[in-house]
């Protein structure tokens, strides 16, 4: 018998829906075992975010500073063929359940020499998460062997309204009477996630190796290169601020609340401006960087590949 883990996490049952779409093959394999654990943190976030709530999260998800998870079932030594962390991004980085769990001394023991795969399911902007993910990953002597990323269909511009309003109204659209689509990652996507459990299911039974080529052509991630350095900027920025908030007050203070509501003048600003003048420069410069951005795209595809 075979033994797989899934952690997951999710708000509004999208997460959770790919999740059990891509375990469907492994769950109904006689021969296999599926745990599930769901996280659970101690204090709910919210959902809908209120506004201010929303933006306040950003400091603690780039400092990597979660709050406390309720316990979880499993133990340190139990023992899995494969685990598969099913996380959201949250500003950039994994979402705060998710790193809770991977900091504390169960998923230490749990994820040592273990194969890993990642299935995210977020807006578009998954990069930076991603290798934070690998960064934790590696800390805890896990082994990264494949990694999924399904993002919502509206597209990077029209998402840009559509997630955040799904966030904050808990209407997942379409608004304006369509002008702003429907948010979310699309059914036929969802839909076709069991293909990396078939494939597990195949490698499992044939003994095969769990490795780096375990979810090879299969589509597992498409990386839209536009994003690379807007992610990057964004993470940095992110970085700087949040150190500012964290030194006004711990998440929920009133000191945090003007620099916030500045904060966030200030972002819808530079998302006007530079953002646009970025894209135009990139475009600009785009045959001297080619190669470039090939080698960086590699990187971000790996280990499952586009
Ligand atoms: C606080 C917060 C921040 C988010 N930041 C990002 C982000 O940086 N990049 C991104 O692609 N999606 C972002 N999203 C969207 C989520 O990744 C995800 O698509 C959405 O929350 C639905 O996930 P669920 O399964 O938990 O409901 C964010 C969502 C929330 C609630």
């Amino acid at each position: 018998m075979k033994k797989v883990l899934v952690v997951h996490y999710s708000q509004t049952g999208q997460l959770d829906s790919i999740t059990k779409q891509f375990a469907r093959p492994l769950v109904s394999a006689p021969d296999v075992q599926v745990t599930f654990e769901n996280l659970c943190p101690e204090q709910p976030f919210p959902f809908p975010w209120p506004f201010l709530t929303f933006l306040d999260t950003f400091p603690e998800c780039v400092h990597r500073d979660p709050p406390p998870l309720k316990a979880l079932d499993i133990q340190a030594d139990d023992d899995f063929d494969l685990v598969v962390l099913a996380y959201q991004v949250w500003f950039l980085s994994p979402s705060l359940p998710m790193t809770a769990f991977l900091q504390t001394p169960l998923a230490a023991g749990l994820l040592k020499d273990k194969p890993i795969v990642t299935l995210i399911g977020c807006r578009n902007m998954w990069l930076m998460a991603q290798e934070d993910m690998k960064q934790m990953l590696d800390g805890l002597g896990a082994k990264l062997v494949g990694n999924v990323a399904l993002v919502d269909e509206a597209g990077s511009f029209l998402s840009f309204f559509a997630t955040p309003l799904w966030m904050l109204t808990g209407h997942r659209g379409p608004f304006l009477g369509g002008r702003i689509p429907r948010a979310g990652v699309s059914q036929r996507d969802i839909d076709g996630c069991d293909r990396f459990g078939i494939r597990i299911r195949e490698r499992l039974r044939a003994g095969g190796p769990l490795d780096e080529t375990l979810l090879r052509g299969l589509h597992a991630v498409t990386i839209d290169d536009r994003l690379i350095s807007s992610e990057r900027t964004g993470k940095r920025a992110f970085r700087l601020w949040g150190c500012l908030l964290r030194t006004l007050g711990p998440k929920g203070s009133w000191q945090r609340k003007p620099v916030l509501v500045f904060y966030s003048v200030f972002l819808i600003a530079m998302i006007l401006t530079v953002v646009p003048l970025g894209v135009f420069i990139r475009k600009i410069t785009t045959p001297l960087s080619r190669k470039r951005i090939a080698r960086l795209r590699a990187d971000f595809a790996t280990p499952s590949g586009e």
